[in-house]
């Protein structure tokens, strides 16, 4: 498995290329399923995430082209409406296929994804969207069972909670129901207007997403269309605080301000400056010593779980004492511990960190159990005196594009020790 070697003390000074967002471009590739017509993705981030989906839609029929970042995919024919456990149980944005393959082949067999790191994942949410719009659900050896020999009909959902997966999956099963979905208390991320946008372009009518009301009126059939990925707000946020952690300046080129919600204003608010430019956003940190703040995770606009770990890196070095809740996933605090084996301080009770921060961290070997929980050890460790192995760099080859190449050219210590 390899590695990391990070030595730490660098400011990062440079450009910085936003990749297009896995957690947008995952869904939009199930899109394809939904037409027999090619659908074309432009700044499709080459990761492993992508690799796996991919394997996964060519078993059902998708053929596909993936140029540069440009991923072109066509489903003429489904060849199987099965998706089985192996491609299934290691990434849980596979299970969005169940709706596509169950809205055009009228049945789908999908493998349940099961729990991971972060918590229980139920996707209770979207099997009851889809048993609301006429689909008969059974499960039977870990897989869903699902038939709607007569298509799906539309229908009026209210999700009890906000689930970004259930909205996006509601949305992508319902273009193709006969009559009109709602989704009320629908997720606002950018990432549910982006895969709106995608599937009204290829014929879809969708009205609402980004708001907490989703209107989607059926149509018979999707058509092709090409779209771009929106940029990668996580990947966007988690360089801003590595250079909070680090000092320095950094343009992060194809990044948009309005993406980050409740993030830039955190990260203003503990000092860094953060501009919008023409070509992205210019992120720097002058001399002091950051503040601490205290944060809550909350679907979009708030501030996101996605970038928690990663804001408790940036605390842990910063002057005071922050409280870091997390409302979304029950278990995503794994990385306090291997934080605090870099000298951080911190104590979890709950749902709930308290990070006093220290002057100094220092390297260490560590290692994460999640993607984004691995990328606050990589900051912690562009900031921490000596040098950092973090282990199992696997975790952020699913979601960071290029990571050691885009932080070695702003004048990181970064290796990957291929064991
Ligand atoms: C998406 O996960 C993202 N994944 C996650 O990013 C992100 O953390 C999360 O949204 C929240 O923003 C992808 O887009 C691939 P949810 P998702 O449904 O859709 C519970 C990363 O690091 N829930 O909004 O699975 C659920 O357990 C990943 O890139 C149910 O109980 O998140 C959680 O507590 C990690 N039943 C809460 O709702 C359901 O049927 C919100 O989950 C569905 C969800």
């Amino acid at each position: 498995m390899d590695k990391l070697a990070i030595i730490g003390g660098r400011a990062l000074y440079g450009e910085i290329p936003i990749s297009g967002a896995k957690n947008s471009a995952l869904k939009l590739m199930a899109a394809s399923l939904l037409t027999d017509a090619p659908l074309t993705l432009s700044n499709v981030p080459r990761l492993a995430d992508v690799d796996m989906l991919l394997r996964l839609l060519e078993q059902h029929g998708a053929a596909h082209a993936f140029e540069n970042s440009t991923l072109t995919l066509q489903a003429k024919d489904i060849v199987s409406t099965e998706a089985p456990y192996d491609l299934v149980r290691k990434m849980r944005a596979t299970f969005n296929v169940l709706g596509p393959l169950l809205a055009r082949e009228g049945k789908a067999k999908v493998s349940l994804p099961g729990g991971c790191a972060i918590g229980a994942r139920p996707v209770d949410l979207h099997l009851k969207a889809l048993a609301a719009m006429g689909a008969d659900i059974d499960l039977d050896e870990g897989y869903v069972i699902a038939q709607a020999p007569d298509g799906l009909k539309g229908a009026d959902i209210s999700l009890p909670f906000v689930s970004v997966g259930a909205t996006e999956h509601t949305m992508l099963a319902a273009t193709l129901a006969k009559g009109e979905t709602t989704i009320e208390n629908a997720a606002r991320e950018p990432e549910i207007a982006d895969l709106a946008d995608c599937l009204n372009a290829m014929g879809a009518q969708i009205e609402g997403a980004g708001t907490s009301t989703i209107r989607i009126d059926g149509v018979d059939r999707l058509g092709g269309a090409s779209h771009r990925v929106l940029p990668d707000r996580i990947e966007t946020g988690a360089y801003a605080m590595a250079v909070g952690a680090t000092g320095g300046e950094l343009t992060l080129k194809g990044a948009t301000a309005e993406l980050l919600g409740a993030a830039w204003a955190a990260l203003e608010e503990v000092g860094l400056y953060l501009e919008e430019t023409d070509g992205g956003v210019r992120v720097k940190k002058t001399g002091a010593r950051l503040k601490t703040i205290d944060i809550v995770t909350q679907p979009f606009p708030g501030f996101p779980t996605d970038l928690q770990a990663q804001f408790m890196a940036l605390m842990a070095t910063a002057e005071g004492a922050a409280t870091i809740k997390e409302t979304i996933f029950e278990n995503r605090f794994m990385h306090a511990p291997e934080l605090s084996r870099m000298g951080a301080n911190i104590s979890v009770d709950g749902q709930t960190a308290t990070v006093r921060g220290v002057a100094r961290l220092k390297g260490a070997p560590v290692m994460a159990t999640d993607l984004r929980a691995s990328m606050s050890l990589v900051i912690a460790a562009l900031a921490a005196e000596g040098q950092t192995m973090v282990n199992r760099v696997y975790h952020l080859d699913r979601g960071f594009e290029r990571l050691e190449e885009k932080l070695q050219r702003c004048g990181a210590l970064i290796e990957r020790v291929k064991e």
